[in-house]
């Protein structure tokens, strides 16, 4: 070999060496770290015990227990967990000085170090450690050969937006207790903060209310669904669904509890006053028709709504809210108000009387029926505001005369948020061009499970950005945050919603949390197989479009 080229050969090796150590010296974890500096050297976390200090939280001091039964069983080693101060090991401390969401991670080749102020701070350094670990760490099978060396880092992070949701609807199909337990670990393994639950529509209600047992007995079943695509079937299946197909009020209680130990809050939602034909076919005398009323087999938008003009109909909306607010802790409960046509109430004698009581009139803007929607709306956010609770709609409580305090939920692109922040309202960006999940991933829909629609790939997810140009800072403080949601009209089991959810969700959790600088398509795209390898781990089915090329 000539001089030359040994020279080249040499200075080839040299780079590739340093590639891999660089490869080595670097932080693999979705949604990326706010701030990290990597340094030299690594802290094994096999042999390390745990220990906390100053903290006296159940939630934080579970999770720390979790976290050491999980390091035993994938490292097959015993890690105990112990009270009080130490110089080695794992370490917990509680620093007030820091922000609520916020931790810091400081590891050494002695020690891993995490302070934070309270439990999700803690439970997102958790989260942080474990993607720094084998994959193993999220499975049941011990792997004691693989490499328990955790990077050394300063790790000081904290999310972009108070809000991080992730929707589920239960109504067109269900998924019960399990899976939702399921769809809340995967949520809490990306650092997201809220569960919108939709738990009634026109295809099943899926929450037990004392007060009115039909709800379930009648509205939780339909006869027959359509098979195929809305578009282009008439083809139903003839099978009824749903029966026994409802959340009792002890299980809605236990998965917010579920959730809470996860540092997950859970926002249910109550879609009215359209979406309510289950309810209808339950007690028809809520409909402008009276019916009778079936739950819906099709899939779109029904014409029977409730009727808004009757008082009963009111009473029977608080009476179910009532018990809602009892239910959940949660801050804000959702109210719906999406896809409410008018055309029921335009020929309700009754609903026209209350127009008239109202005086409601067509203002060039809006109809007289809008406004009427707009009056059941607020009639709702003043009585929850009765009850301590503060309201969500989606975006269409925007046509006619917003309620007050709603916070505006953007799902009609992003135009509705954009506007609800210029008129002083909170928004969550929902936007079904980035993040309706039930669209396909591909444009090879062929090859793909039979969808709803759109064309939504990763990469437009990722692109996200909530806050335009023009916005002042006063509306980008109203925008609170950032929201996927996964309607499940062609999505009936557990396998296929993962597929839809899966990786996407992973994007989803770098725009809700990485400020606009971190975000980085090419370093989370060259992350893929790492959080798909843990999505493995820990049983889920995923879409690997993003790993083409790449495993
Ligand atoms: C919605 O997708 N109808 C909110
Ligand atoms: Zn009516």
């Amino acid at each position: 070999m000539k001089t030359t080229h040994k020279l080249l050969l040499i200075a080839a090796m040299a780079l590739l060496a340093s590639c891999k150590e660089n490869t080595q010296e670097k932080v693999t974890v979705v949604p990326y770290p706010n701030e990290v500096i990597i340094s030299h050297g690594t802290f094994n976390a096999k042999q390390a015990d745990l220990h906390y200090e100053g903290i006296s939280d159940t939630n934080t001091i579970d999770a720390i227990r979790s976290f050491a039964e999980a390091l035993t069983l994938a490292s097959g080693k015993p890690h105990s967990v112990s009270e009080g101060p130490a110089s080695t090991g794992i370490i917990f401390r509680k620093e007030p000085g820091i922000a609520e969401e916020a931790y810091e991670l400081r590891i050494n080749r002695r020690k891993a170090e995490v302070t934070a102020s309270s439990f999700r701070g803690f439970n997102y350094a958790i989260q942080t450690m474990k993607q720094m670990l084998p994959a193993a760490i999220y499975g049941n099978t011990s792997a004691p050969g693989d490499n328990w060396e955790m990077q050394c880092a300063v790790i000081k992070d904290a999310p972009r937006f108070a809000y991080r949701g992730l929707h589920l609807d239960v109504s067109r199909h269900f998924f019960g207790i399990d899976e939702v337990k399921k769809y809340l670990d995967i949520m809490e393994m990306h650092k997201l903060n809220t569960f919108h639950w939709h738990l009634t529509d026109d295809q099943g209600w899926r929450i037990e209310i004392k007060k009115y047992p039909r709800l379930t007995e009648i509205g939780a079943v339909r006869n027959k669904t359509l098979v195929g695509h809305k578009s282009v079937s008439k083809e139903y299946d003839h099978t009824p669904y749903g029966e026994g197909c409802w959340f009792s009020q002890e299980q809605i209680k236990e998965i917010i509890r579920y959730a809470d130990s996860k540092g997950i809050t859970v926002i249910p939602e109550i879609d009215l006053p359209g979406h309510m034909l289950a309810a209808l076919a339950a007690y028809p005398e809520l409909g402008c028709t009276g019916g009778p009323y079936e739950v819906w087999g099709r899939w779109g938008i029904s014409k029977d709504v409730l009727c808004a003009g009757k008082e009963s109909t009111m009473q029977f909306l608080e009476d179910v809210l009532s018990e809602i607010c009892g239910l959940f802790p949660s801050e804000y409960i959702h109210i719906g108000g999406d896809e409410c046509p008018k055309v029921r109430w335009e020929a309700c004698p009754v609903c026209q009387a209350k127009i008239t009581e109202l005086g409601l009139n067509d203002d060039g803007r809006h109809s007289a029926e809008h406004y009427l929607q707009s009056y059941v709306m607020e009639r709702m956010e003043k009585f929850l505001a009765s009850k301590g609770k503060r309201t969500i709609g989606w975006d269409e409580i925007l046509e006619g005369e917003v309620a007050p305090d709603a916070t505006v939920m953007s799902w009609r692109g992003t135009e509705g948020g954009i506007q609800a922040v210029r008129m002083g309202h909170d928004a969550i960006m929902t936007p079904n061009s980035y993040f309706y999940l039930d669209y396909y991933q591909s444009e090879d829909k062929e090859n793909e499970p039979l969808a709803i629609g759109g064309f939504l790939p990763i990469e437009k997810c990722y692109s996200y950005e909530p806050f335009t140009e023009d916005m002042t800072e006063e509306e980008k403080g109203h925008i609170l945050g950032v929201q996927a949601n996964l309607w499940t009209e062609y999505i009936a089991t557990p396998e296929h919603l993962h597929y839809m959810l899966l990786p996407r969700l992973a994007a989803l959790s770098e725009v809700q949390w990485c400020n606009k600088d971190n975000k980085d398509w090419e370093r989370f795209a060259a992350d893929a197989p790492r959080f798909c390898a843990i999505y493995d781990a820990m049983g889920y089915n995923y879409a690997t479009h993003i790993l083409i090329g790449k495993k």
